[in-house]
């Protein structure tokens, strides 16, 4: 009898691409962390390139700003897409894969809210800036909306009060859907946030080379590592059996 070679054929493939997805998704969140501490050592975004770059808490430090991008780029290019990947390879039980998941999530949640005060306490009274004038700090806030509504929610249906078991699979959906939107505007910010320093430097300074290549290498790991996230969680997304999702 015929068989048709299309279904074992869409299935390989399926398979391979998510292996592919989950690989290329660990190594470009590592090349991230490098990235974007160099950025702020090297292009030292708010100091002009002046001087040797870094980051302080110290409001009256002109290297107090370079702390915006380090921390929102570790929240939302490190952090939230690592938990995400981790219930594709943690060789371990569904409880555990979740503790590790919440816990990263929570470290997005203090580095993204470090970043967001340092940029808050930057206005107008004290520095000029105004809040909310560039279309990166509006991308920049739905994304910070998503993450807490989407964190609040994950928080309160899988680990404390917890939804009924059999309610759980309902949500699960749109927990991953929202997740990977999140961290796919979460790069559109890390992307713009970037492309308007650059821009900045070209009315004050002229672009130099340094800012150049981490503005283009920036974006563009972000926009992979979203991509990949989004391939690793929505391929493969076998329904997971009600006696798996014990405590899940
Ligand atoms: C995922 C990453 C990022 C998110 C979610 C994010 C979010 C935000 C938000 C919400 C604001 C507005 C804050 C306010 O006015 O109260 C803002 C402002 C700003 N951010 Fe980011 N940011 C990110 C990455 C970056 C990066 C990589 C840079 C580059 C150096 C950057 C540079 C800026 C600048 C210059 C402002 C002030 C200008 C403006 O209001 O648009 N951000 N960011
Ligand atoms: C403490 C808060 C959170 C808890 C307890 C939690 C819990 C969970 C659980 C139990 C799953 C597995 C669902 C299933 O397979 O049916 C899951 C998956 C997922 N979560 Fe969360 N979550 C939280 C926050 C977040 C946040 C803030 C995001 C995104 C920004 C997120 C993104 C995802 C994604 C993308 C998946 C799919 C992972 C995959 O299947 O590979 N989660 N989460």
């Amino acid at each position: 009898m015929y068989e048709s070679i299309v279904r074992p054929a869409a299935s390989w493939l399926s398979g391979a691409a998510a292996v592919l997805a989950l690989a290329f998704g660990l190594i470009s969140t590592h090349v991230m962390l490098a990235m974007i501490v160099s950025y702020v050592y090297v292009v030292s975004p708010f100091t002009g390139g002046q001087g040797d770059g870094g980051v302080s808490m110290d409001h009256d430090n002109p290297l107090f700003l370079n702390t915006h991008p380090l921390c929102m780029v570790l929240a939302f290019c490190f952090f939230m897409p690592e938990a995400a990947l981790v219930y594709r390879w943690l060789p371990a039980e569904r409880p555990t894969k979740k503790y590790v998941h919440a816990a990263l999530h929570s470290a997005a949640l203090i580095s993204s809210s470090i970043g967001w005060y340092v940029k808050w306490y930057d206005d107008e009274y004290t520095t000029g800036h105004v809040h909310f004038g560039r279309m990166h700090s509006h991308f920049g806030l739905i994304a910070l909306i998503l993450f807490y509504g989407q964190y609040l929610a994950g928080f309160g249906m899988y680990l404390f009060p917890g939804a009924p078991l059999d309610d759980r699979p309902l949500y699960s959906p749109y927990h991953k859907f929202v997740g990977v939107l999140t961290i796919s505007l979460g790069a559109i910010a890390a992307g713009t946030g970037a492309l308007y320093i650059q821009a900045a430097y070209a009315e004050n300074v002229a672009i130099n080379d340094d800012n150049q290549y981490y503005t283009i290498w920036l974006g563009l790991i972000a926009a992979f590592t979203a991509v990949a996230v989004a391939i690793g969680v929505l391929l493969n997304n076998k329904p997971v059996k009600r006696d798996l999702l014990l405590n899940n």
